[in-house]
């Protein structure tokens, strides 16, 4: 009922609205109006109330909920039905929960803190409460499971345009970091459930550093990342990096469902990659090496040169920068 009332208020944005109308409109009492307007009056929103002439929403917080994404979002599915949490434990675990009860394609869990967020090979992810952005997609995509690495370039590209957008030059370190002036803006944590043949779903979980104050990261990681707040001193509406990284994303992702076509991710994820030209160090469970990026091949492997001059593609694993004095992985 909350929801239906705000979704009146905000039809009629301009004009007040009375609580006779609204009472009629949706069959509840004046009173209990009343009641769920002093419940979005404690979520943030900014409500007049004039006697004889009802309500007026006059302004929206900055929350991570359906109604508020909704505004500016274009998409056909992607983020149609969001699961808002104030507080999870991890969006991607709460996702993960849902696509094993059959959600459909497009739904998105987001949270305004995550108690234990997690990052790729079982590091942590720090969310603070109504700074940052945590959400995951859904996806039931058919394709050959070995293609689903290619998802997390789809979502690295989408938050680059959406930085782009603002003109703001983010980078990717491959395979899923985005990177501003040389610190961690972003992470990408991709998970798949799937046969050898078949996927059954896939989770993207996308966490932004949004306006989160140096103070706020755990002091191990404040050389190593940063946020929007951080390197411009403005804080961002959060809502509505959310809605445009969705809207890329949906644009994006509908290539590759249909036909397989990257091509567009990659020259993203190529013009804007931090690595390539660069020596890196190649860990993964199995050895250690280090080379110099050539490039980004079109289906999203990463090309190095190696020490002994060989060229190596790499499909995934750990890459950390070498030489690079501000941003070390
Ligand atoms: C990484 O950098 O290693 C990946 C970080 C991914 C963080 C996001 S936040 C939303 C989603 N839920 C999680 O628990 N993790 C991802």
């Amino acid at each position: 009922m909350k929801d239906k009332i705000l979704h009146l208020l905000k039809e009629n944005e301009d004009d007040f609205i009375s609580g006779q109308l609204i009472s009629e409109k949706l069959g509840v009492t004046r009173t209990a109006v009343w009641k769920y307007i002093n419940m979005l009056k404690c979520e943030g929103y900014e409500i007049e109330s004039v006697s004889k002439r009802g309500y007026r929403l006059r302004v929206s917080p900055d929350i991570l909920t359906q109604e508020e994404i909704n505004q500016k979002l274009n998409t056909k599915f992607i983020g149609k039905n969001i699961e808002y949490f104030e507080s999870i434990d991890s969006t991607n675990t709460k996702a993960k929960e849902l696509a094993l009860k059959d959600a459909c394609e497009g739904t998105i869990v987001i949270a305004e803190e995550q108690t234990m967020g997690r990052g790729r090979l079982g590091r942590t992810w720090s969310s603070p409460k109504y700074k940052g952005i945590s959400m995951s997609i859904i996806l039931r995509p058919e394709v050959d499971p070995l293609d689903v690495p290619k998802i997390t370039q789809i979502g690295a590209a989408a938050v680059i345009l959406t930085f782009k957008s603002l003109k703001i030059d983010t980078y990717v370190k491959w395979p899923n970091d985005i990177i501003l002036n040389n610190k961690k803006l972003c992470g990408i944590l991709t998970e798949m459930s799937g046969e050898l043949n078949k996927v059954n779903y896939v989770v993207i979980g996308i966490g932004v550093n949004a306006n989160i104050a140096l103070e706020e990261f755990p002091e191990d990681i404040r050389d190593k990342a940063t946020s929007v707040l951080r390197e411009t001193q403005k804080k961002i509406v959060r809502k509505d990096l959310v809605s445009s990284i969705l809207n890329n994303f949906e644009e994006l992702y509908k290539a590759f469902e249909s036909n397989g076509d990257v091509s567009r991710v990659i020259d993203i994820c190529r013009k804007n990659s931090i690595l390539i030209g660069k020596d890196v160090r190649i860990i993964n469970p199995r050895y250690e090496k280090v080379g110099k990026v050539l490039n980004l091949d079109d289906s999203g492997e990463l090309v190095v040169q190696m020490e002994d001059g060989s060229i190596e593609k790499i499909i995934s694993g750990e890459v950390s920068v070498r030489g690079l004095n501000d941003y070390v992985s």
